[in-house]
């Protein structure tokens, strides 16, 4: 499976850590950036991302950036993007189960590495359930238009 991973200068510290944490359990992952501390803008990295998931280079996105905030909402911009932005484990394991997030997002300036370790692992291991939930998510892709 390849991960693909941005984040913006907010994110940068755990999204190095993500990726080295990623790439000890198996998955190959993409990095889009950012490759430092210097400040850049969170939509370009959320977009990229997206655009990745979307077009089918990459089975699945992390994004970053200082509260998960704004990179979650620029990548949900990208028609078929489902970006989740998870702070605790069961609700990780929910977007999947329940919304097929194709994308979690997380907060670097709020989670300790351990956590957003724990938050992953839930989000990559858990399965879409489909059944009714498979209506609720094809009525998102209906608002898209
Ligand atoms: C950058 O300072 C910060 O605004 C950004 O990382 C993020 O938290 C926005 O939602």
């Amino acid at each position: 499976m390849i991960i693909g991973i941005g984040s913006d200068h907010g994110g940068f510290e755990l999204k190095e850590e993500m990726k080295k944490f990623l790439e000890e359990n198996g998955y190959q992952v993409k990095d889009f950036g950012t490759h430092g501390k210097e400040s850049v803008d969170y939509p370009d990295y959320g977009r990229i991302v997206g655009e990745a998931v979307v077009a089918g280079e990459i089975d699945k996105g992390v994004v970053i950036c200082g509260t998960g905030i704004g990179i979650s909402i620029s990548a949900n911009k990208v028609k078929g993007v489902r970006a989740a932005l998870c702070g605790d484990v069961y609700s990780a394991r929910m977007s999947r189960e329940h919304n097929n997030a194709n994308i979690i997002a997380m907060g670097g300036r709020v989670l300790g590495v351990d956590l957003a370790k724990e938050i992953l692992s839930a989000y990559l291991k858990s399965e879409f359930q489909g059944g009714r939930h498979e209506r609720r998510v094809n009525k998102i892709a209906e608002i898209e238009g």
